[in-house]
């Protein structure tokens, strides 16, 4: 028999999205035969209490999603069950062991990573850590390089790397995964793929919530961290790799890594030219009046809630063409997006009314709609005796050609990762030296901005961050897209 153990299994992320995601694989009959799902928790409460609260909890999402029947819940529910446990106590832990019997283990931690390390020891002494066991870490591990490899290292005690997966959930949405088709299945794109045609990439990850009651949280981690350490890097590594080899976890993740290293340090000099560092004040967020940072966290603070770079790729294919990265809270439109921005046609032809046509854009959407379109010049139709362009823009997504089928359920990111890890298919996990790389050259950022003294600029709430975000641009000649 094989088991998912969720610790921290009645919180925020194991309801909102690891039981949820669970439930539609059930749904779509991909769980593992005999799997049993058991929430551990300190919570002291019975299993069909515990039951119940996960019932609630899918049924919400699940009628959202019009994907809800009793049946596919029947046969879930069979599978759950709840200890109440201290995760840091082996003696604790043995009673989940003895509840799991000796079939492989996938543990997923979706607690406090400040115990990541207790909860490690604990496992491996009550035998949650043998070679049929796997282990799930949820981000943040650790809040820069050091605390990272103080609790990796804690992991790595206890788990053989093989063993485990550290998420980022961003690798397991579609359209991230698309990216590497796109790039790798075409013969089209990978030859226009560098600094010849490439002029600029922009990465934007805009969220229109606020921080709100995750302030403890988020006080000490800022944007920087929370945000472009892993999903934002994470994305640029995809878009910056050399093709891998094969889709072997280990071939696509040597390239990613090769991409981090060769990513150039930000000097306490540069860092006020080449970063921006944002904190929203009150303003207007989807129509309703937003508090700002401060209000909501009670107190002063300089943490950033936005944070915009330019990041340089110091290798053969990325010479000379920049990476712009954006992300914040409080922006108008929750929106994650990658521009890949085309340079101009070396000697136009034409003479348009508008003067210069733009260059071709490709844009990957990867929320609010899955769609990767590329912006192409036209023949302006007419009988105009000057030839005139246009832009269209093509659209590569579901169905757009009327014959394809309807686009398949938006899955939650986290199906696709639980699925692969029970498997243990690691290649959309994050290896310990990706992490560190990428904890390297944020580390090199934020210590730039405490040796610069560098404060947060203010943003409106509801806006697309400071003026300085768009200097930021401006300074090379270029702006962040506005077309959706
Ligand atoms: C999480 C961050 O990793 O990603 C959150 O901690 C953020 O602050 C979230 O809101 C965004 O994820 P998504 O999938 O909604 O873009």
């Amino acid at each position: 028999m094989a088991a998912l153990i969720l610790f921290g299994g009645g919180g925020d992320l194991a309801m909102r999205m690891l039981l949820p995601s669970l439930y539609f694989l059930e749904h779509d009959g991909l769980l593992p035969e005999g799997l049993k799902i058991i929430g551990a928790a300190r919570s002291e409460e019975t299993a069909d209490e515990y039951i119940g609260k996960v019932q609630d909890a899918v049924k919400a999402k699940a009628e959202a999603d019009k994907a809800w029947d009793e049946d596919s819940w029947a046969r879930m529910k069979a599978r759950l069950d709840y200890l109440a446990i201290d995760a840091t106590s082996a003696e604790s832990l043995k009673r989940l062991k003895a509840k799991v019997g000796d079939g492989e283990v996938t543990s997923f931690l979706a607690v406090s990573p400040s115990l990541y390390g207790r909860i490690v020891t604990a496992m491996k002494e009550a035998g949650l850590a043998e070679r049929n066991c796997r282990i799930v870490l949820e981000k943040p591990v650790g809040r820069d390089l050091k605390s990272f490899l103080e609790i990796d290292d804690a992991v790595g005690h206890a788990f053989r790397e093989d063993q485990v997966f550290r998420i980022d959930h961003y690798l397991g949405k579609e359209t991230v995964q698309n990216l590497t088709a796109l790039r790798f299945g075409n013969t089209i794109f990978e030859p226009l793929w560098n600094n010849l045609t490439i002029d600029h990439v922009q990465i934007t990850i805009g969220e229109t919530v606020g921080v709100g009651d995750r302030w403890p949280y988020y006080d000490e981690y800022g944007a920087l961290r929370d945000m472009l350490q892993n999903h934002m890097l994470q994305l640029l590594c995809l878009v910056a790799m050399e093709p891998p080899s094969d889709l072997d976890p280990e071939s696509l993740r040597n390239e990613k890594v090769k991409v981090l290293r060769s990513l150039r340090p930000i000097t306490p000099e540069e860092a006020e030219r080449v970063t921006v560092r944002g904190q929203y004040v009150a303003g207007v967020s989807e129509g309703k009046p937003a508090k700002s940072y401060e209000e909501e966290r009670g107190q002063p603070s300089d943490t950033e809630t936005f944070v915009a770079i330019r990041a340089d790729i110091d290798n053969w294919r990325w010479a000379g063409v920049p990476f712009f990265m954006r992300t914040g809270k409080r922006l108008p439109e929750k929106r994650t997006e990658i521009v890949i921005q085309f340079k101009p046609v070396p000697h136009s032809i034409f003479d348009n009314d508008e003067g210069e046509a733009p260059a071709n854009r490709m844009i990957i959407e990867l929320q609010p709609e899955e769609d990767i379109s590329l912006t192409v010049m036209n023949k302006r139709p007419g009988l105009d005796k000057r030839m005139q362009l246009q832009p269209i823009t093509m659209s590569l997504s579901w169905g757009v050609d009327g014959k394809s089928a309807a686009p398949p359920r938006r899955r939650i990111a986290y199906e696709r990762l639980l699925l692969d890890a029970m498997h243990g298919d690691s290649t959309l996990f994050v290896r310990r030296d990706e992490a560190e790389q990428a904890w390297k050259w944020v580390d090199e950022v934020a210590d730039a901005w405490a040796e610069s003294g560098q404060k947060p600029d203010q943003y409106v709430a509801g806006t697309w961050g400071p003026d300085t975000a768009d200097m930021l641009m401006m300074r090379t000649g270029r702006d962040w897209n506005t077309t959706n």
